[in-house]
């Protein structure tokens, strides 16, 4: 890399330019003088700006970053991927790594997993960790977080996602952009909007009602935005109703610009955008990534050949484009700067602490899922003469390495077998991996010399040797499994795992297994085995925060994130076949609509294999005494709901208390209900708390496609509150007058 770009002006400097009698310190002055002030420093800016520094400033000058003004001291800007680790560095010119040695980091749980926890506390803490591994790093931007709703299991970059609701992305979603701030660092949420699959994401047209935009795939951007004032966001690949949506007049420049008043930076995802005018006109600030036409080896700068580039600053300068155009987008770009690396004491930030290790455990602790526990299979005690044999490759594969653009380089990764080893010293740990899929980048092991037969054989005698056998299984990084690019081709679990856990179940039918997915599965060997978890991509910490709960030292808190289907034909997604998903290679028509997850099993009476909201606990937990304040509301009240919540079970541990409301007789289409609330929380055994949940009743409202705006139906509601969207304790009928 060229480390001659790298240059970071002292601002006094800059500001000696101005016209300024006085310099105040931002961070000394309220949030109000302080962004007026910004503006004004951004007023007397831009005048001094050539026409040709300010589209300089719209487009990459690397892979990773763009062009400051030298002569002004105004910065480069430089980002990282991604939503839960910073990126090892790329090369200047090329997706090549760079070989620096000091780039390695905390992998942090990927989004799935945070999301499954339930528990905004904790995406707080990752924010902040994970901005503060940025900074340390010195980025300016993060490319994440990603909140794109789960439609498909098939979707390759589900796991970088926060699952199914719109609710439930929008909760977690914003104290995480907040914790990430905090640093002085911008989180970039991404990809806006209707990136739901990978398979033709590039090409793919999406056509879905307003309702379905506004009340399912548009909330978490909206939540970014509006409560949590992110300061960058990522356009996506595909089309909406037949324009690119990283320059769309609709979404970007309508809605996310006009109605929501965002203030921050649109960039393109890399090689998104595909026309100046669109994207100088309908928002686009910043492109990155565009491949051009190959030129880039051919001439001596092919970013000048980017939409935003050369052909923008001709249009520009024959008028074809006003100059107001521009200095709007330099204008984000300078605010970009002013909130993050030219912001007076940023500070340095800090990598691999213990306390963003414990970050990363406690995440990955909560958002660990326990699915099935026949004759309680788990806790598996830590007992002498025990044998526990951990079977299959991902007991030790890397589940940081590959994926795509958010594979990490951790400082280290404990595997499941590693960590298991660690936890368990009386009884004895065995292993053998039983199939191998090709290498990931951090292996070692040469798959030709591996024998899948062999490796077959090895582990069903290794499974005939152990009083318990733990099989850890599911999909990995690799490309149409977990993986950007494309999706899945199947929803059965891939390598011939279903019969390989048959085998192992006919000689050793003390049999439980971890799936390390970040999708749902077909689950037809689920009669096989005892205890199932659903364990994610748990990043640095993995196999010690399984070891936690696979021995009962944690109690599973996690729920899903997403449903679970029995037949991927269930899912809403797929029910109308290929124009659907994944479309025919040119559109796509999302049928199902608002009936998106679990939205679309309550309302047409489909169950799940599990269903969303759902997991199990070492506990018994019982909730009682449900009551909301009143059962009449007016539109601008606050619907309060308590119940008591009892620890019944051994172990102290979490429960997460859903709320979810359905509109009786409606006169619209509606799901059967809808999460409006939750709560997590943690009660020692044989103890009782009493919890209130607050939903305002504004947060009812649907998508009127007669008013184009949001509208509330008077009427009569139910409220469902239970611990499991298929699982409710107690419904309550009550009136918004
Ligand atoms: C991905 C983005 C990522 C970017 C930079 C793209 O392919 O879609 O999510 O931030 O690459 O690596």
């Amino acid at each position: 890399m060229n480390i001659t770009f790298k240059y970071h002006y002292n601002l006094a400097l800059l500001f000696t330019l101005f016209t300024f009698s006085s310099i105040i310190s931002q961070n000394e002055l309220p949030s109000n003088t302080s962004a007026n002030s910004i503006e004004k420093k951004i007023d007397s800016i831009l005048p001094l700006l050539s026409l040709e520094e300010k589209v300089a400033m719209c487009h990459a000058q690397s892979k990773f970053s763009t062009k400051g003004v030298e002569r002004l001291g105004i910065p480069e800007i430089w980002m990282s991927d991604g939503p839960h680790g910073v990126r090892a560095e790329i090369s200047w010119d090329s997706w090549d790594y760079a070989g620096w040695t000091n780039d390695s980091i905390t992998a942090f749980p990927a989004l799935t997993c945070l999301a499954a926890s339930f528990n905004p506390n904790l995406a707080s803490q990752f924010g902040k960790s994970i901005g503060e591994e940025a900074l340390y790093r010195e980025k300016d931007v993060l490319l994440g977080p990603g909140v794109n709703i789960y439609r498909t299991p098939l979707n390759g970059r589900n796991f970088e996602y926060l699952g199914e609701d719109p609710y439930l992305a929008s909760t977690m979603v914003v104290p995480y952009i907040k914790g990430v701030q905090k640093n002085n660092v911008a989180a970039c949420v991404k990809h806006f909007a209707l990136n739901n699959q990978e398979h033709w994401r590039s090409t793919i047209n999406v056509e879905a009602s307003d309702r379905a935009l506004h009340e399912i795939y548009l909330p978490a951007f909206k939540a970014a935005v509006q409560d949590a004032d992110v300061w960058a966001i990522m356009g996506a690949y595909n089309k909406f109703r037949g324009q690119y949506t990283t320059h769309h007049e609709l979404l970007t420049k309508t809605i996310l610009k006009g109605d929501w008043g965002y203030d921050g930076v649109v960039i393109s995802d890399w090689s998104s955008t595909h026309d100046t005018m669109e994207a100088a006109i309908n928002g686009l600030d910043l492109e990155m990534g565009t491949g051009t036409d190959g030129l880039g080896t051919t001439t001596s700068n092919h970013y000048d050949y980017y939409y935003l580039a050369s052909a923008f600053l001709k249009a520009l300068k024959n008028g074809d484009i006003k100059e107001s155009v521009v200095d709007d987008k330099v204008r984000r770009i300078l605010r970009l700067m002013f909130r993050t690396t030219l912001k007076q004491n940023r500070g340095f930030g800090r990598i691999n602490t213990k306390a963003h290790h414990d970050v990363a455990r406690s995440v990955a602790q909560e958002g660990i899922v326990l699915l099935k526990n026949e004759n309680n299979f788990f806790p598996i005690e830590d007992k002498e003469g025990l044998t526990i044999a951990v079977i299959g490759e991902n007991a030790t594969r890397s589940m940081t390495a590959g994926g795509g653009s958010s594979e990490l380089k951790p400082q280290f990764e404990i595997s499941p077998l590693e960590g298991m080893k660690q936890r368990y010293k009386k009884a004895k740990i065995i292993h053998a991996m039983g199939y191998h899929t090709g290498p990931s980048v951090y292996d070692d092991i040469i798959p030709s010399k591996l024998n899948q037969d062999s490796l077959r054989v090895q582990a069903i005698e290794t499974a005939k040797k152990a009083d318990i056998v733990l099989y850890v299984g599911g999909l990995n990084k690799s490309h149409l499994q977990d993986c950007e690019g494309d999706d899945r081709q199947s929803y059965e679990l891939p390598y011939n795992q279903e019969e390989f856990i048959g085998q192992l179940k006919a000689v050793n039918p003390n049999l439980g297994m971890l799936l390390v997915t970040g999708n749902a599965v077909e689950t037809p060997w689920l009669s096989k085995i005892d205890g199932l978890i659903q364990t994610w991509y748990l990043g640095s910490m993995a196999g010690h925060a399984i070891a936690d709960v696979v021995s009962g030292d944690v109690n599973p808190s996690g729920k899903l994130p997403f449903s679970f289907a029995k037949k991927l034909k269930d899912n809403g997604a797929h029910f109308y076949g290929e124009t659907s998903y994944p479309g025919d290679g040119t559109n796509q028509h999302y049928k199902e609509d608002i009936l998106v997850g679990y939205r679309w099993f309550d309302t047409k009476k489909i169950e799940p294999q599990y269903a969303f909201g759902y997991g199990l606990s070492y506990s018994e937990f019982s909730i009682s005494n449900i009551k909301t304040n009143t059962n009449k509301f007016n539109t601008n009240d606050t619907i309060k709901v308590s119940c008591t919540i009892k620890n019944n079970g051994n172990y102290d541990g979490a429960e997460v208390v859903q709320v979810y409301v359905g509109k009786k007789k409606s006169k619209v289409k509606r799901a059967l209900k809808e999460l409006k609330g939750f709560n997590k929380v943690s009660i020692q055994s044989g103890n009782t708390k009493t919890i209130n949940i607050d939903i305002p009743v504004s947060t009812l409202a649907y998508y009127s496609e007669d008013k184009s705006d949001w509208d509330i139906e008077k009427g009569d509601y139910i409220i469902y509150v239970g611990n499991a969207s298929n699982n409710i304790t107690k419904t309550l009928p009550i009136i918004i007058k």
